[in-house]
């Protein structure tokens, strides 16, 4: 067994991380309590090559690995939480497929506006009455000559309204359950694609989350990815990967949080000494470092699976699991460390707190990983 990061690895985490530190964390307060969207912040990571991390150059991507992916949404994740997301659901939602399933016209394209930053990737699966019951989709696109006409709406889409590209799941066969979804591309643009409600939220308030409408929107038939029928398998094998994104963006939540709480630990004094040096506060801190690492350790584990050609749908709802438990924990835990200081927003913990939460929510909620993990185990 390997536990040693490649000096590529390496070096791609420090010039991330110093990126996140110099670009993102000084106004990562701001875009939340602002609830802003900053594009000068992808532009900046395009110009980084982080928007096509693990694609041959051929398609825009630098030709790295999914390690050195999700190294990135981590140390993104450390300081803003939103734009690890922004991240994650550009590449592992919105351009994986396209890799993937894609034909050579749709990747010289689309693959390469995205992996080059040119164009923001969106992923439109859920529907108002569609969350984990992905099948039960109403959007329907109807073959017309040689467009689809899509009719529907979707909802909670990150990065929706300011994507350029959306990859978007319908029903060409209503009455065929899973097996009549069919994923299209469809820009932003479009006659008939238009944005509804955004939303407001608890947390990754800087990561836009929008509505998506569909009224007779003509999409030809070059933008279907894959084989008419074949959505769902594209929706399923995506969030394989797209889940340990997520994982790499509780561990980046889960270690800002620690590293805050044990830094103020040491300094804040209480009965004439530092908190740290009461038990209490020092096993707290040692529970939620090795809580973090382990989490560290099945993200990276199911990402060096995928880039391996080894299968990792398994690890990947494991490490979100377990990563998106942690994260919720260790931040709730970070702001016991700050006692009433934590509770206020003169301290990054609370956003760390709001912004963990989502991680148990989205890309399947923590019940439906337990369902495919379950599933995985018995079948
Ligand atoms: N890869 C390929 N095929 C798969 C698959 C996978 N990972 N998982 C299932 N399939 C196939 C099955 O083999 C089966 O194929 P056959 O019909 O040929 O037998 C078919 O798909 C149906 O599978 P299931 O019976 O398991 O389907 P189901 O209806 O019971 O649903 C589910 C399974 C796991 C609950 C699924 O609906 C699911 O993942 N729900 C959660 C939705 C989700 O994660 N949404 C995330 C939206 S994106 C997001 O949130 C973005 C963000 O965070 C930024
Ligand atoms: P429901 O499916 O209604 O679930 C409600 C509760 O019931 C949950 O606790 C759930 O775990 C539980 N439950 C449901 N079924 C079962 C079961 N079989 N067994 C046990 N418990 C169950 N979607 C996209 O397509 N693209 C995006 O970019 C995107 N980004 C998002 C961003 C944000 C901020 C949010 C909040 C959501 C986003 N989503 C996105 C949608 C997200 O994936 C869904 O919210 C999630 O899958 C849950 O669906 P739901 O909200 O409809 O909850």
């Amino acid at each position: 067994m390997q536990f040693k990061l490649t000096e590529e690895q390496e070096m791609l985490r420090k010039m991330v991380r110093d990126f996140a530190m110099n670009d993102v964390e000084p106004t990562a307060a701001e875009r939340d309590e602002e609830e802003r969207f900053d594009r000068g912040i992808f532009d900046k990571m395009a110009e980084l090559g982080l928007t096509g991390i693990p694609w041959p150059e051929e398609y825009g991507g630098i030709g790295s690995d999914y390690v050195s992916y999700v190294i990135a949404v981590e140390e993104l994740s450390r300081v803003c939480a939103s734009t690890g997301v922004t991240l994650s659901a550009h590449l592992s939602l919105a351009s994986w497929p396209i890799f993937k399933y894609g034909n050579e016209a749709q990747k010289r394209n689309f693959l390469y506006r995205l992996a080059t930053g040119e164009a923001l990737g969106a992923y439109a699966l859920s529907e108002p009455g569609a969350g984990s019951d992905v099948a039960s989709m109403k959007t329907v696109a109807k073959k017309d000559g040689d467009d689809y006409i899509i009719n529907g709406s979707k909802v909670w889409i990150t990065n929706g309204g300011v994507a350029d590209i959306y990859l978007v799941f319908a029903k060409t066969d209503p009455d065929a359950k899973h097996k009549g979804i069919s994923a299209f591309i469809v820009e932003k643009g479009t006659e008939g694609f238009s944005f509804g409600k955004k939303e407001k939220k608890l947390g990754i308030r800087s990561s836009p989350t929008t509505e998506l409408i569909f009224e007779q929107c003509r999409v030809p038939k070059e933008n279907m990815l894959g084989e008419e029928g074949e959505g769902f398998k594209i929706a399923m094998s995506t969030l394989d990967g797209g889940r340990n994104g997520i994982a790499a963006q509780a561990v980046g939540i889960a270690q800002g949080a620690l590293d805050a709480a044990v830094a103020y630990a040491k300094e804040r004094e209480q009965f004439g000494k530092t908190i740290a040096m009461n038990q209490g506060i020092s096993f707290k801190l040692a529970d939620m470092a090795t809580a973090v690492e382990a989490s560290r350790l099945l993200t990276y584990q199911a990402a060096w699976l995928e880039s391996n050609d080894l299968p990792y749908g398994k690890a990947s709802a494991m490490s979100k699991l377990f990563a998106g438990d942690t994260a919720m924990a260790v931040t709730t835990e970070a702001v016991q460390v700050f006692g009433g200081y934590g509770y206020t927003k003169d301290y990054p913990v609370e956003r760390y707190m709001r912004d963990a939460k989502i991680t148990q929510i989205y890309e399947g909620t923590n019940e439906i990983q337990r369902l495919v993990i379950g599933r995985m185990l018995t079948k």
